[in-house]
């Protein structure tokens, strides 16, 4: 039987298409290359995880739906696992932010040489923009995929160069602005709790640290109710 993906992972499948040859880094249950290769999205497939019992769940996953033949396991870090020109696109998803960009870091060659990259962090997004804006990276798409209340934030990404005009693009995505997805006013609302939340566990608190949270919090809710309206 054919996999099906959650929503999250199908916008991703569907990012990645267009390619011959991908890697997905941090495969855990190795359900996307599975996806892709069935659904003759892409050709060969590498499935990469840093820990050996992720990467075993994605070996018998490729190995009851006779996939062997087009993904390949491989047990390792990050991109060190991929030598130079081996795929065209490479996806780090359901990882931190942080840990996202510290192995872009880790292997600028590679990160470099790939078409596409496709990222899905969970958390630290803008700190990840941050990062590809000024490390030679340009978004080329950004895509929103909800599950339940949670929307995951999607960046399909190429060697080149991007600037970011508006402060809030960091948080709300590359031109969301003018892309303005379906999904963002559900983005806001969930950055607008996420940020209340912090507004309730940093009220009347009396040390700069926190102080300085409330202050930056009310003004990110503000802002972000600014865009609303704009909707
Ligand atoms: C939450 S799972 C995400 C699985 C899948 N990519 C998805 O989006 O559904 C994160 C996976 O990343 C793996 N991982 C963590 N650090 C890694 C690293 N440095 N290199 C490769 N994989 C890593 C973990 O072992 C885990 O299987």
């Amino acid at each position: 039987m054919n996999i099906k993906l959650s929503p999250r992972l199908e916008v991703i499948a569907g990012c990645v298409a267009g390619v011959k040859t991908m890697a997905d880094i941090g495969t855990d249950h190795g359900y996307l290359p599975v996806y892709l290769v069935e659904n003759h999205l892409v050709s060969t497939a590498i499935a990469s995880d840093t820990n050996h019992k992720p990467l075993k769940k994605a070996a018998k996953i490729i190995s009851q739906q006779q996939l062997e033949s087009y993904i390949e396991t491989r047990l390792g870090s990050g991109l060190s696992v991929l030598k130079l020109g081996e795929v065209e696109a490479v996806v780090m998803a359901g990882m931190g932010g942080l840990l996202i960009r510290d192995l872009l870091e880790a292997e600028p060659l590679v990160a470099q040489d790939v078409k596409k990259l496709v990222l899905q962090p969970m958390n630290n997004q803008a700190v990840l923009r941050r990062y590809l804006e000024t490390h030679g990276f340009k978004i080329i798409k950004e895509d929103l995929a909800q599950e339940m209340d949670r929307v995951y934030e999607i960046m399909v990404v190429a060697p080149g160069e991007m600037i970011m005009t508006n402060p809030l693009e960091y948080e709300l995505g590359f031109e969301f602005d003018k892309n303005k997805h379906r999904l963002l006013e559900t983005l806001i609302n969930r950055k607008i709790g996420l940020e209340q939340k912090i507004l309730i566990s940093t009220e009347g608190k009396a040390t700069p640290v926190a102080k300085r949270q409330f202050e930056e919090s009310s003004i990110f809710i503000q802002k972000l109710n600014e865009v609303k309206k704009c909707l």
